[in-house]
């Protein structure tokens, strides 16, 4: 069975095709190289012995998506990840990120709803929930009014998905809200790959380690938390590729109770940035350099899953731990500084 994952050449895109491989499916992925490198195809086929099937192509042409959709007339599912995602970069540049995230998602649909019975998995995130009122969040927490551009997309993403599974039955559709994604394959083959400075906190803790940045800079320790530092459900990214495959089967199995259904992907565990910086210096055996600045604005206090739907409806349930992730992020930071 043909399953098509754009942006799988990316962070998440990447781990999920090797989880889709490792389960038999036959996977062809789309990526226009904007934020990763074809080399990411080499590591996914050391790990998988299987090279996936891959087209440059960038989702905003809509005849080369209707004519890819002609030549791969035997695809069952699509796994879509390819979209711009640097939060700073959205509200600097709105425009490119609604071209960019909601063009290629509509153009993608176009071709889906053509089908007899088309399979599709959305990559959205937590940020819809902005800083929710109660913690754990549920996916029945309110969708807050966006933060940025960026987490905007997701929204209106979501809400397209949503009328057009109305509007055609035969689309069947899973959103899935990720929390903050970390770490990398144990094999240290494929792994976050950050262009220029990276904006998330534990690339920028291994490339600090490493040598590449002089210091952490923790934005901010005057929260109302317990250390005072910002809270978040950091999941590990090979977790977080298993819950596609999962969320996938679901719907190719025909085993959903709405043609449209949200699921958050967390590991249901807060940890504070203090935290973080504790777990990798103790799987790490490297004293940090970081300093406490100035809060970052459009940071939430805190935002962690709550994990019941995903382990009732979908089976899965997050199995790696923090000290995992940290460890497996710092091995891949060796691997591609070596
Ligand atoms: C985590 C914590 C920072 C960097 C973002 C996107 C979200 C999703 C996941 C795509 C915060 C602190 C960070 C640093 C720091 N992406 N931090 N120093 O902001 O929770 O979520 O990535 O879907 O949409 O918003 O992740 O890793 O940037 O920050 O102190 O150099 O680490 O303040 O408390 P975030 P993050």
């Amino acid at each position: 069975m043909k399953i098509l994952v754009t942006g799988g050449l990316g962070f998440i895109g990447s781990h999920t095709v090797v989880e889709l491989q490792n389960v038999g499916y036959d996977v062809v992925i789309i990526d226009d190289l904007s934020n990763a490198s074809e080399k990411v195809l080499d590591g996914i086929t050391a790990i998988t012995g299987k090279k996936p099937l891959f087209e440059k192509l960038n989702l905003r042409e809509r005849n080369k998506v209707e004519d890819f959709f002609h030549r791969h007339n035997d695809i069952e599912g699509v796994i879509h990840f390819a979209a711009s995602k640097a939060v700073g970069e959205s509200v600097e540049n709105p425009l490119l990120y609604y071209e960019n995230n909601l063009s290629s998602l509509v153009y993608l649909l176009k071709e889906l709803v053509k089908k007899k019975g088309a399979s599709f998995i959305f990559s959205s995130s937590c940020t819809v929930y902005g800083q929710a009122d109660a913690m754990p969040i549920t996916e029945n927490a309110p969708v807050k009014n966006a933060e940025s551009p960026y987490g905007n997309t997701k929204q209106i993403g979501e809400e397209i998905i949503s009328d057009t599974c109305k509007a055609h039955e035969e689309l069947q559709a899973i959103a899935l809200r990720y929390f903050n994604p970390v770490g990398a394959h144990e094999s240290a083959e494929i792994g976050e790959l950050p262009i220029g400075i990276p904006q998330n906190l534990v690339p920028f803790i291994t490339q600090t380690a490493i040598g590449l940045r002089d210091q952490l800079s923790v934005f901010g320790d005057d929260y109302p938390t317990p250390d005072g530092t910002c809270i978040r459900d950091y999941i590990h990214v090979v977790d977080l590729a298993k819950a596609h495959v999962i969320a996938l089967q679901r719907l190719l199995n025909k085993k959903n109770k709405q043609r449209y259904e949200v699921f958050n992907l967390g590991t249901g565990r807060g940890s504070s940035v203090l935290e973080v910086i504790k777990s990798f210096e103790h799987v790490s055996g490297e004293k940090l350099n970081y300093k406490i600045t100035g809060r970052r604005p459009g940071d939430v206090i805190s935002a962690y899953a709550d994990t019941v739907k995903a382990n009732e409806e979908l089976g899965w349930k997050a199995e790696l731990d923090l000290d995992e992730a940290m460890l497996s992020a710092w091995k891949w930071e060796q691997k591609i500084r070596s």
